[in-house]
C-alpha cells in the first residue's frame, strides 16, 4: 500500500512557524481579550519579547495587566524560550479608567468593594489562552515590587499608569533590572500632544536622551528601545 508523502508538495503553504508572530490560539485570544492594544503593535510587542526571550532566556516583564490582553503575548513569547512572563498590576485601574473617566469599564467593577478589580477577568482570560503555567501574575503597586525584585530581566514593558508619576516611577524602578541587550517596550507614546498624553513620549525620550539605549523599532505608539549601556536609569 501506498504511504502518503511526509512532506508538503512543492509550492504548497509552510507549516513553519515564525518565531517572531504568534501562533493562531495566542492570536486569536489576544483578540478576544479586553484591553486596549491594538493588533499591528501587539504583533510588535510579540516580535520584540520573542527577540528578548531567545537571546537572553530571562524573564520578560509587564507592568500593567489589566485584563491580560498584552501579557497573553509576552506569556506566549516566553513559553516558546523556556523562560516566563512576570506582569504587575495593582488590579484597581489607571485614572482614566475609573468611574465617569473615558476607557472606565462597569463590568470589571467589583460589586462588593466598590472598585475596580481586573484580576478576576485577567484570570480567566489566560485560562482561556491556555498561559497560566508561563505567568507570575504579581498584585502590587510597580515601584514597590521594583524595590524588592532582585532578578535580571530580559525585557521590560511599560504599559502602567500614564501620569509623569506613574511612568517615571516604573522607567526608574525597573530600568535598573533590565540585562544589557535587553529590550525596553513603552506604549503610547505620542509624540504630538494632540493623540494622547505626553507622560509616556518623556519616559521614551529620557531613555534615549540616558545614552543607555537605541531605538529598535516604532509601531503605531509602540516603542522598542534596547539596552546598550549600564547606566540605564539616566
Ligand atoms: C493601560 S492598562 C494596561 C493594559 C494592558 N497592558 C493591555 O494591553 O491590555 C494600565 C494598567 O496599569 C495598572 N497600574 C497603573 N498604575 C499602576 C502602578 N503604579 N502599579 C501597578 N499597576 C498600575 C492599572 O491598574 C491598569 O490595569
Amino acid at each position: 500500500m501506498t504511504q502518503p508523502a511526509a512532506s508538503a508538495p512543492a509550492g504548497a503553504p509552510t507549516e513553519t512557524p515564525d518565531a517572531r508572530t504568534p501562533d493562531a490560539r495566542t492570536l486569536a485570544a489576544f483578540e478576544a481579550a479586553k484591553g486596549f492594544m491594538p493588533v499591528d503593535e501587539g504583533l510588535a510587542l510579540y516580535a520584540a519579547a520573542a527577540d528578548a526571550a531567545a537571546a537572553l532566556r530571562l524573564p520578560l516583564l509587564e507592568v500593567g495587566t489589566y485584563c491580560g490582553r498584552s501579557t497573553i503575548l509576552l506569556a506566549a513569547a516566553a513559553r516558546a524560550a523556556g523562560t516566563v512572563a512576570v506582569t504587575v498590576d495593582h488590579h484597581r485601574g489607571s485614572e482614566e479608567q475609573q468611574p465617569g473617566w473615558e476607557y472606565h469599564d462597569p463590568e470589571v467593577v467589583d460589586p462588593e468593594v466598590g472598585r475596580m478589580d481586573t484580576l478576576p477577568t485577567f484570570r480567566r482570560t489566560l485560562h482561556a489562552a491556555g498561559l497560566e503555567d508561563h505567568v507570575i501574575a504579581v498584585v502590587g503597586r510597580s515601584p514597590q515590587v521594583a524595590g524588592v525584585w532582585g532578578k535580571q530581566v530580559g525585557l521590560v514593558f511599560i504599559d502602567g499608569g500614564h501620569t509623569d508619576e506613574h511612568a517615571s516611577a516604573d522607567y526608574e524602578g525597573w530600568a535598573p533590572h533590565l540585562a544589557p541587550g535587553g529590550l525596553l517596550v513603552i506604549h503610547d507614546v505620542f509624540p504630538d500632544p494632540a493623540d494622547g498624553g505626553q507622560a509616556p513620549y518623556r519616559v521614551y525620550r529620557r531613555a534615549l536622551t540616558s545614552g543607555a539605549f537605541t531605538e529598535v523599532s516604532a509601531t503605531g505608539s509602540l516603542r522598542v528601545l534596547r539596552r546598550t549601556e549600564s547606566a540605564a536609569s539616566g
